[in-house]
């Protein structure tokens, strides 16, 4: 039996994937954990408790007192914030981690998850079908934390033999929770204002392509490598996921479909740097090889269900 605690649950990733697990392991199994109070939908079906996941001895009682198997580790600071604290979230970013691999290592904790980001390529990464393996110089805080991060899962893998997953995640587009500070959240808000004023003004230029990802398939490639048999698993780093690869100028184009008249206009800020920086689209043949990653949804389909979902959303408040 399984006993699952997800950490950062009240996130982007976090009310969903805590709900997805639920659904999967029993409401019972899921012990839902964040600095701050959950949705709803999550303190309502099953236990929350308040965590700082900083906090090494309450961390160490909840997974002891709940005889916790698996962890997923989503608390942390996202890439545009984090270059506004960048010490503060280089803290939270890397003890948090380093709490959650030496408390599984003590444990014994059967698995962990722990997400990357395309934030550890770099200015000098190839910016188009970028391999798993290639030169990685992230100029970004977030970029730094998350490239050390996935040296430090490895090394636990390695080492102590602590059963580490990781994905680099894309940009990841959803409608149940807002983004969290990120570069990529302009295709998130992009949706908002286009239902509820038609227009935009993206802190992104118009060609600014990068890889992104409907939440469904990112939950769903997060449970799979979970649930995927450890021999198939040929690295523990972090797998490339590519998702989907657009710019601001196509996914308004696509809006545009459902929403006549919808005006974009561009008033890139510090965010377009780091998305310079970071590549447009990635090569994750590794990941459909290994566990098979596959996805479901394209933009044309994404923006359809966002566009339907955010306007019920809207009515009901
Ligand atoms: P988010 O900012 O929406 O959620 C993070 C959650 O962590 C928040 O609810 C926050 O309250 C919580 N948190 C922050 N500090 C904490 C602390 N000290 N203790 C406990 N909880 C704390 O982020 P997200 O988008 O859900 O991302 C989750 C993970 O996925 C992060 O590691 C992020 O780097 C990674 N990721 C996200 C994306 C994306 O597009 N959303 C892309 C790549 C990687
Ligand atoms: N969506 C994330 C960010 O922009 C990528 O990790 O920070």
């Amino acid at each position: 039996m399984e006993k699952i605690l997800v950490i950062g649950c009240s996130g982007q990733i976090g009310s969903e994937l805590t709900l997805e697990l639920r659904k999967l392991y029993g409401n019972a199994n899921v012990i839902a954990t964040d600095i701050r109070p959950a949705p709803d939908e999550i303190a309502g079906t099953g236990k929350f408790e308040i965590l700082d996941v900083l906090d090494t001895s309450k961390l160490q009682l909840i997974l002891e007192h709940e005889k916790i198997t698996q962890v997923y580790h989503l608390a942390a600071i996202l890439s545009g914030n984090a270059e506004k604290r960048p010490l503060a979230s280089w803290d939270i970013n890397m003890r948090s981690l380093i709490n959650v691999l030496e408390l599984g290592r003590e444990l014994k904790l059967k698995r962990i998850f722990w997400p990357s980001s395309i934030a550890v390529f770099g200015p000098t990464t190839p910016r188009y079908n970028t391999p798993q393996y290639t030169i990685m110089e992230p100029n970004t805080v977030y970029g730094i934390s998350k490239l050390a991060g996935e040296r430090w899962i490895e090394y636990y893998f390695n080492k102590y033999g602590v059963d580490t997953r990781s994905l680099r995640y894309p940009g990841l587009i959803s409608y149940k929770t807002e983004a969290g500070g990120g570069t990529t959240d302009y295709a998130v808000e992009i949706f908002y204002h286009a239902i509820k004023t038609g227009k935009y003004e993206c802190f992104l230029g118009p060609k600014s392509d990068l890889p992104m990802m409907f939440m469904c398939d990112a939950i769903k490639a997060t449970i799979d490598l979970m649930e995927a048999d450890s021999s198939k698993l040929s690295l523990r780093s972090s797998y490339n996921v590519a998702g989907i690869c657009f710019n601001p100028e196509q996914i308004a184009d696509e809006i545009r479909k459902h929403i006549p008249g919808f005006e974009i206009t561009y008033k890139p800020d510090f965010r377009q740097a780091i998305a310079d920086s970071w590549p447009a689209c990635i090569d994750d043949s590794v990941a459909k090889k290994d566990w098979g990653l596959n996805y479901e949804f394209d933009l044309p389909k994404m923006t359809e269900v966002m566009i339907d979902e955010i306007r019920k959303k809207l009515t009901v408040s």
